[in-house]
Formats: structure tokens, C-alpha cells, sequence
């Protein structure tokens, strides 16, 4: 029988991927939520514990199985398999075992959806979308990757939590690889509209100085290596903020979201890269990047951080 509605299917049932399954069901984002695992018994049972819940959520029905067939049909894909990061290690050390697992898995899940929009989530993500671009040949819009999204709510939280004010009204982006080398966007950043430059202590809040920033900054960073000595991964905010870019294609809601999508113009002196930039998302992917305005030290850390995810695809022959 034909899905009814739009279809998400998500492969990988491991802590990523099943936050991201989990929250899509609570969000009603999908018709159709599809689980994709070589694990078959894992995946069945997590659609069993999923579909025991479906009373509490929108109309939906959880599928899952080992074959990309179970992908077919879907409107949006998320790649999360791969590689977990162990306590201290970075994202970039995933990248050689998770470049082959997705120069294999990848190419038959795209067969059996090719009009899929893909979200790859999987670490390192920059390097992986700009592998995966390579490996199924699809264009910039349709396949790219979650980068910063996470990164910058990160930075959000960080700053709401600092000047105490409500982190919706906050708008900030991180910016570059999602990784060691990303850079938040101070000069462009706002709350409740004023720049945030400009933010002067409210209500025992205390003063965004450079000193604050730069703690900001540093705890954006370091917050996966912390969850991950803590409890061994994270997955919850990263399972949120990859629904968020779910949503915001199946809506069509033209939302700016910094995805990590390949540069394939000269962007500030940088081209042939996926890194993350303010970009509008919409049902056909990833569609125009902003022409945001940066400090001179912001593009030298965007072009230090382009440097970067540039040295590991050469150093994997990408
Ligand atoms: C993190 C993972 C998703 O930053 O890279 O939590």
C-alpha cells in the first residue's frame, strides 16, 4: 500500500539516529517514519517500542528493516551510520572508516529513493557530505549536511543563558566545519534585535565582553567532548536540531538554517568545500546561502576552518 503522507526514513538506529526518529514522532513531522539498520534485530525492535507509542503522537507508522528498499519512497532521508566518537577523540579522527561505510552504503539507499532530499548527520559530517556529494553524483540542493544547526543552538543556549533573556530571541550562527575549527558570528548576532555587540547588561545579566565571548565560544566547542565523557555520546539536541532541517523541507518553509552544503562558487576565497553558512531551507534542500556580513577575524576564521575540512579531503583522496 502506498505511504499516505510524506515519508522520513532515517539509517542508522543508533543513538542519533533513534533521537532523530523519536523526535520526528513527538513533532508529527511525518506520515511515515522508516528505520534502516544492518542491525535487522535492533531495527525490529526499535519499531516495536516506537509503534507501542504511536497512540501518544500525530497519525503516523514506524517501518524499519536491513534493506535500502525500506527507503523507497521517502521524502527525506538522514544518514546517521558511522562511526561513534570515543571520550577525547575528535570528529575528524572518524573520517576514514566512515568515508568507505558511506561510499558503500550510501550509493543503493539513493537508488531506492532518487528523488529523496538527504541530510547526512554522521561525523565528520562536513567531510562526509562533500563524500557523499562525490559518491551518488547528486546536486549541492539535495544532498547536504546538518553542520552547525547544532553548533549554533549550542551558542544560543550559551548566550540566552549569559544575558538571560528568553534563547528564542537570540540569533546567532556558528559558522565552518562542524568541529574544532568553527567560528560564531558575533558581528552579525542579535537578541531581541539589538546587535549583540551592542547587548549591555539586563536584569543581573551580566556583559557580553570579549572575555564572556570567548568562554562562549570555547564551551560551544568543547560541549560534544563533555556529553560524550559524560554519557558516552550525544544525541537528544542533535536528534532536535536534525528534525528541525527535516521540518523545514517537508513544509517548505524556507527557513534559514546554518546546513553544511557545498560551496561550489568562490565564497570569500573558499570553494570546493561543505562547510556551514546561514542558508535558506526549503522542500528542494539547500537553497541560497545569505550573503551574511562578517568581521575581518570572522572570514579568517571561516577561511582557517575551510582550511582545514580542505587538508582531510585531500588527505582521503576526496
Ligand atoms: C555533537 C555531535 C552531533 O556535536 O557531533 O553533539
Amino acid at each position: 500500500m502506498e505511504p499516505v503522507g510524506s515519508k522520513v526514513s532515517i539509517v542508522g538506529a543508533g543513538a542519533v539516529g533513534m533521537a532523530i526518529a523519536y523526535a520526528a514522532l513527538i513533532r508529527g513531522v511525518a506520515r511515515t517514519v522508516a528505520l534502516m539498520d544492518v542491525n535487522a534485530e535492533k531495527v525490529a525492535a526499535e519499531v516495536l517500542d516506537l509503534s507501542h507509542g504511536l497512540e501518544f503522537v500525530s497519525r503516523a507508522s514506524v517501518i524499519g528493516g536491513a534493506n535500502p528498499a525500506v527507503c523507497a519512497g521517502s521524502d527525506v532521508i538522514v544518514f546517521t551510520a558511522g562511526a561513534k566518537q570515543r571520550p577525547g577523540q575528535s570528529r575528524l579522527e572518524l573520517a576514514e572508516a566512515t568515508i568507505e561505510l558511506t561510499r558503500t552504503a550510501l550509493p543503493p539507499i539513493v537508488a531506492a529513493a532518487p528523488q529523496a532530499r538527504i541530510v547526512m548527520v554522521t561525523n565528520p559530517v562536513d567531510i562526509i557530505t562533500y563524500a557523499a556529494l562525490k559518491f551518488t553524483g547528486l546536486p549541492r540542493n539535495q544532498l547536504f549536511g546538518s553542520g552547525t544547526v547544532l553548533d549554533s543552538s549550542r551558542l544560543r543556549f550559551l548566550v540566552s543563558e549569559h544575558c538571560r533573556v528568553a534563547v528564542q530571541n537570540v540569533h546567532a550562527y556558528i559558522a565552518g566545519e562542524h568541529g574544532d575549527s568553527e567560528i560564531p558570528l558575533w558581528s552579525s548576532a542579535t537578541i531581541g534585535g539589538v546587535p549583540l555587540l551592542d547587548w549591555e547588561s539586563l536584569r543581573g545579566g551580566e556583559l557580553l565582553d570579549a572575555d564572556a565571548r570567548a568562554h562562549i565560544h570555547s564551551e560551544v566547542v568543547g560541549s560534544a567532548y563533555r556529553i560524550i565523557e559524560g554519557k558516552g555520546a550525544t544525541n537528544y539536541a542533535i536528534g532536535l536540531a536534525s528534525t528541525r532541517i527535516v521540518e523545514a523541507i517537508l513544509n517548505d518553509e524556507h527557513r534559514v538554517l546554518p546546513v553544511s552544503a557545498l560551496i561550489d562558487e568562490d565564497i570569500h576565497g573558499i570553494s570546493d568545500v561543505c562547510l556551514s553558512l546561514p542558508t535558506v531551507v526549503d522542500a528542494a534542500g539547500a537553497g541560497q546561502r545569505l550573503p551574511i556580513a562578517m568581521s575581518a577575524d570572522e572570514l579568517a576564521g571561516l577561511r582557517a576552518s575551510a582550511q582545514t575540512l580542505r587538508e582531510m579531503q585531500a588527505r582521503f583522496g576526496l
